[in-house]
């Protein structure tokens, strides 16, 4: 896509798993290897946009004029988007995070007790993409959605119960186009009528979604 496309926008893209504490050395987490997130930043820094790449941990390097803020938990991802997201005209959410974290986290590392079972409590996590899709000044919303069936279906239900402009799904029960890979299937699902008012408006909203489209679509291909 053109160079230059979005310049003067400012995007903020997640990426990543989180980390939950369980106790100083151990953690829940997942398989997010943050390839999309940072491929998309990587995508809207050459289109020319200030792009903000808040960041689980990763072994990816950061994509050339893209400012990354590393976080770990989903409490700190959550504080570094609502930190950074004013002012924005995207916010992607391409980050894996953690539903739930441990309810309380150790400071001393737990010790196994033979022959005893055990249990963590979990509390949920904030959900980071509807509090920006909340927001009053919303950016426009882009969500995606890692499903193993009924994928377009859920997809078109988290589009709704998010408040999202868009929401890219994919079936990550699929050989080589889920998790950790170089190579992804997707659909893209829009809402018809912009959220974003003032974005309508100034015709910023189609423009810029159909450059996410057009580069999800390419990534998709080159991959
Ligand atoms: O509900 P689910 O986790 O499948 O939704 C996925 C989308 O929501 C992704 O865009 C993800 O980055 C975002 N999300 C979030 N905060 C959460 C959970 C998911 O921003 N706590």
């Amino acid at each position: 896509f053109q160079a230059g496309s979005m310049t003067g926008r400012k995007v903020v893209i997640t990426a990543g798993p989180t980390r939950e504490a369980i106790d100083p050395v151990r953690y829940i987490s997942n398989h997010s290897s943050g390839k999309m997130g940072y491929a998309l930043a990587q995508a809207m820094a050459e289109a020319g946009a200030h792009t903000i790449l808040v960041s689980g941990p990763t072994q990816l390097p950061v994509p050339e004029r893209v400012t990354r803020i590393n976080v770990e938990s989903a409490l700190e991802m959550a504080a570094q988007v609502e930190a950074s997201v004013e002012g924005a005209d995207v916010f992607i959410g391409a980050a894996a995070v953690a539903d739930y974290r441990p309810a309380n986290v150790a400071q001393q590392k737990l010790k196994k007790t033979e022959g005893m079972s055990n249990t963590i409590e979990l509390v949920e996590n904030p959900d980071i993409i509807r509090a920006v899709a909340e927001r009053a000044d919303r950016p426009i919303t882009v969500g995606f959605a890692a499903e193993t069936k009924d994928v377009q279906q859920y997809a078109a239900s988290k589009l709704h119960a998010k408040k999202l402009d868009m929401i890219i799904a994919n079936d990550v029960s699929q050989v080589g186009i889920g998790f950790n890979s170089d190579n992804n299937a997707v659909w893209v699902l829009r809402r018809k009528a912009p959220l974003n008012a003032h974005d309508a408006a100034s015709g910023g909203s189609e423009a810029s979604a159909a450059l996410l489209e057009e580069s999800i679509d390419q990534m998709s291909k080159a991959q």
